[in-house]
């Protein structure tokens, strides 16, 4: 068995990729996305990702993005590593143990002190990321509002689906407000108008934003489907215009489940309390670190990356 990076993986090897991909955790990087990322943004480490292969078959993989991360004392980029799967038929042969460490060789070359991915404690994914030295750090929350009986506004005034010349614009309002925070404070550079030429975002159906005086006064990123509407981004200076959008979202899901997570939840649970919807403080969905050098626990994660200080901040979009 190989580890190859994506640049050498020969195009015959993409379905065999992207059935890992799929069959592991149902997701499907395009390789014609990845190259935009590449052009336009540094999202990703230069080696994008860790794939083992045999007999020109690709077994595992594992994708490593790099992202900005604000400690109390000053920013740097993390190793973000996402995609972590095997083929049902090879597991339990130290594979993505193998692709994991290979990765953290190349982080810790490349200057890079933590590395982030996340997951569920319940799977038993959990367990490798344990024994590869990852301790538990964050757990997001969670607001939900089953579908209402009442009738809800069609329309709040102001509030429109985002065009494509708001795209950049909403990366720098969410930059801009983020100036005095901990966390995930800055989207990576070209971060929503690469998200929808690659088609991850669509900003008609996903982009609320909110102008006063024909200004931009903020945006909600919400991922609806039929059954349901989720939000994990909400950004804008004032709880009024907050409180407009998360109305705006009601207004949308007509009668279907809204839930809210992350930021926008931990920032004001009171807002959505008082709207009637059941509040978790955390869910199972958990990040977890690692010290590429040197001792590290939950404890020590937990005052290093700082989830519980008022300033934290991460959106759904910083999932990864
Ligand atoms: C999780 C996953 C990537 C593990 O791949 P793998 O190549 O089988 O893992 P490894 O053989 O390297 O496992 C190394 C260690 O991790 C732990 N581990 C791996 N899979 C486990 C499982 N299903 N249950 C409990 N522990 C497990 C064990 O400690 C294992 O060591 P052992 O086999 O000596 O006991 C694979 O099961 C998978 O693709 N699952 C579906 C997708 C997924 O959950 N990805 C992770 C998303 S966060």
């Amino acid at each position: 068995m190989q580890f190859r990076t994506f640049d050498e993986l020969t195009p015959s090897m993409d379905a065999g990729r992207l059935l890992v991909h799929l069959s592991s955790l149902g997701g499907a990087t395009d390789r014609r996305a990845v190259d935009v990322w590449r052009r336009r943004s540094d999202l990703f480490a230069e080696y994008v990702g860790i794939f083992a292969v045999e007999h020109g078959q690709v077994l595992g993989q594992t994708l490593v993005k790099r992202l900005a991360y604000r400690f109390p004392d000053g920013e740097e980029r993390i190793g973000a590593i996402a995609s972590v799967g095997t083929r049902p038929d090879r597991a339990r042969r130290g594979i993505a143990r193998r692709i994991l460490e290979e990765v953290h060789r190349r982080e810790r070359e490349a200057g890079i002190r933590y590395t982030a991915l996340w997951t569920n404690p319940s799977w038993g994914a959990h367990r490798l990321y344990e024994r590869l030295g990852y301790a538990d750090t964050y757990a997001f929350p969670w607001a939900v509002l089953p579908p209402s009986h009442r009738p809800a506004a069609s329309r709040i005034a102001g509030v429109t689906p985002a065009r494509s010349r708001d795209l950049a614009p909403l990366d720098r309002l969410h930059d801009r407000l983020a100036e005095d925070r901990l966390g995930f404070c800055r989207h990576p550079r070209g971060f929503l108008p690469i998200a929808a030429a690659t088609r991850e975002v669509d900003p008609k159906s996903e982009l609320l934003v909110l102008r006063r005086n024909g200004r931009i006064a903020g945006y909600a990123h919400l991922v609806p489907t039929r059954v349901r509407t989720l939000c994990g981004e909400i950004v804008a200076a004032y709880r009024r215009d907050r409180a407009r959008l998360v109305r705006a979202i009601e207004a949308r899901a007509a009668g279907t489940t809204v839930a809210f997570q992350h930021t926008p939840v931990s920032d004001d649970p009171a807002l959505f309390r008082a709207r009637g919807y059941a509040v978790l403080d955390a869910g199972w969905y958990t990040l977890m670190t690692a010290a590429l050098r040197g001792p590290w626990d939950a404890r020590t994660a937990r005052a290093t990356f700082r989830p519980d200080d008022p300033r934290f901040l991460c959106c759904a979009g910083d999932r990864f």
